[in-house]
């Protein structure tokens, strides 16, 4: 079994909110039920990278916010997340994830169910307490965005005719609306003007697709030690991603790889190698380096400041996660070659 260790982002340790957020999530975590009980502590074993908190918490520097109420928020943010994945493991048969055996894998499926439900409850406990400030509609509204993605997804398992414009449609379902929900949420509890909070909900939007982008690059380049999740599941379980789209679309490789998905059994070390050749995981990070330059845009309402230059830090660090995997990029100093460290583990 691979250690419980996935890399993280190293910026926000240095937030001093993150401690109380810590706090906050794993009170939300407590149950009576012995069960429910056993699977929150199962959760609480191994932390990700906190990067939805983070990015309420930092959203919401530049007004004077309500402090508690950016706290509640950034844990119920977590709490989604959290539930998210516990659902989204059996949906895509993952046994791995934060570097442990995934819930359904220890737990069985129907108890990952309930374990996913009580985390959105729990979460939105904590969200109604703060619900003056329009955050129960915009988290609400983020899960079901991201179950018509997850929906999309699932649906077009194996379909290798998907197109561009539906992956990018189910990747800002199922992902960029919980980001931009952060963002936005971020920038409500410190009351700061429309124009503000849109631009941050957009922020959060780029910086979500940039994210997914990314996730789909790791999935095929990174291995089980270095994400906390098993290597190459998309392409085991025939979800469709851009690597893939692209690489189908490839003059003289594309037959060949459609043929390689199709026909069965996978040699995913051939598909890997496909990917690599024809340019599809570059054309990828590409394309996710796109979205951080419009989520940087997106920043130009936010007064220049340390949380503007926080955020549009994460911003480049989101992509910076797969350079190191793009053949023919150099990672570009050494602060990025620094950025990744090992999470604790409680
Ligand atoms: C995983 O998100 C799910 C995706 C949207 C790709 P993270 O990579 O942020 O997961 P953790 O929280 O760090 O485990
Ligand atoms: C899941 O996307 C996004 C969610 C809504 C949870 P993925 O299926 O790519 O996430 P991982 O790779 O399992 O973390
Ligand atoms: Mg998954
Ligand atoms: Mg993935």
């Amino acid at each position: 079994m691979v250690q419980p260790t996935p890399k993280t982002l190293k910026v926000w340790p240095e937030l001093p909110e993150m401690k109380l957020i810590e706090d906050r999530v794993r009170n939300a975590l407590n149950s009576n039920g012995s069960l429910l009980g056993k699977i929150m502590d199962h959760l609480m074993m191994a932390k990700g990278k906190r990067l939805r908190p983070a990015l309420v918490v930092l959203a919401s520097k530049s007004y004077p916010c309500d402090k508690q109420a950016v706290i509640d928020v950034a844990a119920a943010a977590e709490l989604i997340h959290m539930a998210s994945l516990v659902h989204d493991d059996i949906i895509d048969n993952s046994d791995i994830r934060r570097g442990l055996p995934s819930v359904n894998a220890v737990y069985g499926n129907g108890a990952s169910v309930i374990a996913g439900d009580f985390l959105f409850a729990r979460a939105f406990s904590l969200l109604t307490t703060h619900a003056r400030y329009g955050v129960v509609s915009v988290m609400s509204e983020a899960i079901s965005r991201m179950c018509e993605g997850e929906m999309d997804q699932m649906s077009n398992k194996g379909r290798l005719d998907l197109t561009e414009d539906e992956y990018f449609g189910y990747i800002e379902g199922k992902t960029a609306s919980l980001l931009a929900a952060c963002c936005h949420a971020g920038a409500l509890v410190s009351k700061a003007p429309k124009q503000f909070a849109e631009a941050m909900r957009k922020f959060g939007l780029y910086v979500g697709c940039a994210f997914q982008l990314v996730d789909d690059i790791l999935d095929i380049t990174a291995d089980a030690r270095e994400t906390g999740k098993p290597a190459c599941n998309d392409i085991v379980q025939g979800v469709v991603t851009l690597p893939i789209i692209y690489g189908i679309k490839h003059d003289k490789e594309g037959a060949n790889l459609r043929r390689m998905l199709s026909d069965g059994p996978i040699d995913i070390n051939a598909v890997k190698s496909i990917l690599y050749r024809t340019g599809a995981l570059e054309f990828c990070y590409r394309q996710a380096h796109a979205f951080i330059e419009r989520a940087k845009e997106s920043l130009c309402f936010v007064a220049d400041s340390a949380s503007r230059s926080a955020l549009s830090l994460v911003a480049e660090l989101v992509v910076a996660r797969a350079i190191k995997d793009i053949p023919g990029y150099e990672v570009p100093d050494t602060h990025h070659a620094s950025i990744w460290h090992h999470a604790p583990t409680s």
